[in-house]
């Protein structure tokens, strides 16, 4: 056989083998040995290239040369990729990686935990849009523009009129220009607001809206459920007060508190020296807000939103409500 002919054979020869050595570092040094070894093919080549006319060495020797290199880099190239997974397969005494176990959040705990009480006496679910209309999120709920209750929930603006909705009040809106009374819902999410932050309020934070719309249903509806749920919720001895409040969207409206104590310098910041924490808003839904939707405003119903950091912040003993976003492991660890 020609010399030329050994030459391409071997290069032939050497693909194939060289495919089936991919992530066996065995078959790897195998390979190495047999072509580029002492004795190996290529160091026979060139000891055959001795023999060649002196015509055809530099063509010949040019092309065993760049065989070798191409050869030697190939197998480098290989043995690079093969070398660490390789470790991993063989060693069966190295420990397996370690995958820290995730938990779930608190705020995400509250929510859930709260939904599946509402859901107990017959109210489904109904998620709403973060951002909004300016109709949605204020017209709508009889909060019109220049009008002074704008100022309780400044928001962030975004272009062609959206904003981040400041309330899952918004989510009523929807939901009751879709469907017909009656209508029992709670619909939870996240809220924006262009506030200060400090250790009681954040510039986002969640809430849960509830909308009760049926004939005859009363204040005293409302109480009792709000009752019920917070006994279910923090268990029967859980102290509860109503006190008379302003909503555009609701006449009467009333804030509900639940005492959370008055001992440690914490208690006094938290509660702003009360023993109390504001939870939830709630009230008889405006006549004006069924006209809006184009419903019958002689209807009766009731709305709250429920503040869930404030319930976390309740039930675990959070003196601080940033420490819900910081997404800290140290404090996420805990629940
Ligand atoms: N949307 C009010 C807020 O964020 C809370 C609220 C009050 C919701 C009264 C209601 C309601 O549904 O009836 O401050």
């Amino acid at each position: 056989m020609s010399l030329l002919k050994k030459i391409d054979l071997i290069q032939k020869n050497f693909k194939t083998e060289l495919a089936s050595a991919i992530n066996d570092s065995s078959k790897i040094n195998d390979l190495h040995n047999k072509y580029l070894s002492r004795k190996g093919l290529l160091s026979q080549l060139f000891s055959d290239l001795g023999k060649a006319s002196s015509e055809d060495k530099p063509v010949l020797g040019q092309k065993i040369n760049s065989l070798r290199k191409d050869i030697e880099s190939q197998l480098a190239d290989l043995n690079s990729e093969t070398t660490d997974t390789n470790k991993i397969d063989s060693d069966l005494s190295l420990p397996g990686n370690y995958f820290p176990e995730g938990n779930i959040h608190p705020i995400t705990k509250v929510i859930d935990d709260i939904s599946s009480i509402f859901n107990k006496i017959g109210f489904s679910i109904f998620s709403g849009n973060e951002v909004e209309d300016d109709f949605y999120n204020f017209e709508a709920l009889n909060i019109p523009k220049h009008h002074p209750a704008r100022d309780m929930q400044d928001t962030y603006y975004l272009q062609n009129d959206k904003l981040l909705r400041t309330h899952t009040s918004a989510s009523q809106i929807h939901f009751m220009e879709d469907n017909q009374p009656p209508i029992k819902i709670i619909s939870p999410g996240r809220v924006y607001r262009n506030e200060d932050i400090s250790v009681r309020s954040y510039c986002l934070f969640h809430q849960i809206e509830g909308l009760y719309v049926d004939k005859n249903v009363s204040f005293s509806d409302l109480k009792g459920v709000m009752e019920y749920f917070s006994k279910e919720y923090f268990g029967q001895d859980v102290k509860v007060r109503f006190r008379p409040s302003y909503f555009p969207f609701t006449e009467p409206s009333a804030e509900m508190d639940i005492y959370w104590g008055l001992n440690s310098e914490s208690d006094y910041r938290i509660t702003k020296g009360t023993g109390w924490l504001e939870i939830l808003g709630c009230g008889m839904v405006d006549p004006q807000v069924f006209k809006n939707v184009k419903y019958d405003p002689s209807l009766t119903g009731y709305a709250f939103g429920i503040g869930i950091e404030r319930i976390a912040m309740l039930k675990y003993g959070i003196t601080d409500i940033r420490l819900l976003y910081e997404g800290d492991i140290r404090f996420l660890r805990q629940f």
